[in-house]
């Protein structure tokens, strides 16, 4: 108890949190309301209760109907805001922010409505809370490559504003190889590289998203741990993984937290750490998510959540490395 405080108290990184999955029920209940959008939910108390998933195509395909909801510069604005206000409550000095393009784009919400919104709640998070954020651009590995090169394209005016590439969503049938042209251009671009792999997919996708796309951080990674010696080779590159607790479980990917192995791969050396994911669909923010793997995972000392915050925050792109992130 007195460690899980100290820990929900210490300083800390967030690199894996979806924008649009930081979208809490109520919040969507208020932009319908002042957009004019139906949802198929009679309230926000009935789009919670539908929040039961059985794997990550079940929850993504909510996440997706949830997206509708934004439509204006100021939703997207109220959107991060609230999200930055959040992180802050729970120590966050430092966040990469994913934002999914095309889940916009396809509804003909362009980057000149959804990047001025966002980049404004960064720049009061910095002003007003003192927390460094920027963002990662992520495309949607269910789309083709030729799409997510046109999405990157459509980036460029606002490239300056953009630290990264990610790619998320459906994993199964959908491996990093199919990303190897968009992950060159982005390099060439100068963008740093990242990419969700092992969430569903196997150890190989992880090998893969190193080796075909360059990435130097891979989100989730938790499917590592099947190939001993990727875990060998992880912990000697010192490859950062962005785990998920709260997200793996209610995606299934393990049984209950107890049965997360994270503390397996912290002990074999492996770069981990805390993040939220999708927190307003997967039951909290990122001290929820320290709060309970420390609770079933008795046997993680004090030395081990020191390993976790610090590993946060050296594995954050912050352009003047980790110790800014202080500042
Ligand atoms: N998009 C939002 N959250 C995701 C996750 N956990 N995996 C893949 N795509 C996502
Ligand atoms: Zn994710």
């Amino acid at each position: 108890e007195a460690l899980i405080a100290a820990v929900c108290a210490a300083p800390k990184a967030e690199l894996h949190v979806h924008i649009e999955g930081t979208l809490e029920p109520e919040l969507a209940f208020a932009l319908a309301r002042r957009n004019g959008v139906a949802l198929r939910w009679p309230s926000s108390e009935a789009l919670r209760a539908a929040y039961a998933f059985d794997s990550l195509q079940s929850f993504l395909d909510l996440y997706y109907a949830g997206c509708d909801v934004l439509r204006t510069e100021q939703d997207f604005f109220d959107l991060a805001w609230a999200y930055f206000q959040r992180a802050a409550a729970d120590h966050v000095v430092r966040a990469e922010v994913f934002f999914d393009p095309q889940s916009h784009t396809a509804r003909g919400i362009g980057f000149d409505v959804f990047m001025p919104g966002l980049l404004r709640a960064a720049r009061r998070a910095q002003d007003e809370l003192g927390m460094r954020a920027d963002y990662i651009l992520c495309v949607l590995r269910h789309l083709s490559e030729d799409d997510g090169l046109a999405t990157l394209e459509a980036a460029s005016p606002w490239r300056e504003h953009i630290i990264g590439l990610g790619l998320d969503s459906s994993e199964r049938g959908n491996p990093p190889q199919k990303f190897a042209r968009l992950y060159a251009q982005a390099r060439a671009q100068g963008l740093r590289l990242v990419a969700h792999a092992g969430e569903e997919g196997p150890a190989a996708s992880v090998r893969d998203a190193l080796d075909l796309l360059g990435a130097e951080r891979i989100d989730h990674g938790v499917h590592a741990a099947d190939d001993p010696a990727l875990v060998r080779r992880l912990a000697a590159e010192g490859v950062a993984l962005t785990v998920c607790p709260l997200s793996n479980v209610k995606l299934r990917v393990f049984p209950d937290m107890a049965a997360h192995n994270l503390p397996a791969l912290l002990h074999a050396g492996v770069k981990v750490m805390v993040n939220s994911d999708d927190p307003a669909y997967f039951g909290g923010y990122v001290n929820a998510n320290y709060r309970a793997l420390l609770a079933a995972h008795p046997a993680l000392d004090s030395a081990d959540a020191y390993r976790l915050l610090r590993n946060s925050l050296e594995a954050s792109f912050a352009p003047a490395g980790p110790v800014a992130a202080w500042a």
